[in-house]
Parts: structure tokens; sequence; C-alpha cells
């Protein structure tokens, strides 16, 4: 089986999906090998994420990516969810095929691209070198 049961599950009951109308900070990327794209939407409250959506057109993988990385930030402080890796994705995952690990590397990408534009607009100062793109 290429793909492992959580895989399975994330794609076919994906958490956390849709637009957040009132989101404090929204990341868009896309991937340039395979043209998916992924937007990640937080709610942040005293620097914890309280509320995290997605929407993703892509392969099942992004949005397996996507749903897991929601969950894994929830509930956490902006430091936690910038240290989120596409591996941590994965690894939550129960493993990805090799060729599908760029699918979870919009997801790392989507969720910190969402915490620069809460610091944006939030006036909040950052270093850029931890906003890698
Ligand atoms: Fe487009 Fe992933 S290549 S779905
Ligand atoms: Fe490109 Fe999955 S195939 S994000």
């Amino acid at each position: 089986m290429l793909y492992s049961a959580k895989v399975m599950d994330h794609f076919m009951n994906p958490r956390n999906v849709g637009i957040m109308e009132d989101a404090d900070g929204v990341g868009q990327v896309g991937s340039a090998r395979c043209g998916d794209t992924m937007k990640i939407y937080l709610k942040i409250q005293d620097g914890i994420i309280t509320r995290a959506t997605f929407e993703t057109f892509g392969c099942g993988t992004a949005i397996a990516s996507s749903s897991m990385a929601t969950v894994l930030i929830t509930g956490k402080p902006l430091s936690q969810a910038l240290a989120l890796t596409n591996q941590a994705v994965a690894e939550a995952l129960d493993g990805l095929p090799e060729q599908k690990l760029h699918c979870s590397v919009l997801a790392e990408q989507a969720v910190r691209a969402a915490v620069r534009d809460y610091y944006d607009r939030s006036h909040i100062p950052y270093d850029p070198a931890d906003f890698p793109v």
C-alpha cells in the first residue's frame, strides 16, 4: 500500500477545511513542481493559535498534509508552529512516499507564511531569516 491509513483518513475526511473570514494571518504557497496551491488561515490569541483552517487545490497528499498541519498547530504557540517541519507532518501521517514529500513541504511553508502575515499585520518585528521561502 502506497499510502498509510492516516494519509487516506486525512484525505477522505480532512480536518479544518475552509476559508476563515476573520483570520489574523493567511499564508498561501504554491509548488513550482506541480502547480498545486495551499492556503492556511490562523486565528491567534495571546500568541496561541486558537483555530487553523485550510484551502488546498492539489493532490490528495497535499490535502492530507494541510489537514494534519492544522491539527498539529491548533492550540500551540506561534513558536511551535514556526518550528513545524515537513518531516513532522509526514511522520504524523505515518510516512509519505518519497515522491510525495514535496506535498508536505507546502504545509510547512504555508504555516510559516501565515505566521509571517500575522506578524506583518500586527506590526510585530521578526527576523526574516526565520522565514526562508
Ligand atoms: Fe497536481 Fe499534485 S501534481 S495534484
Ligand atoms: Fe504537488 Fe502533491 S503533487 S503538492
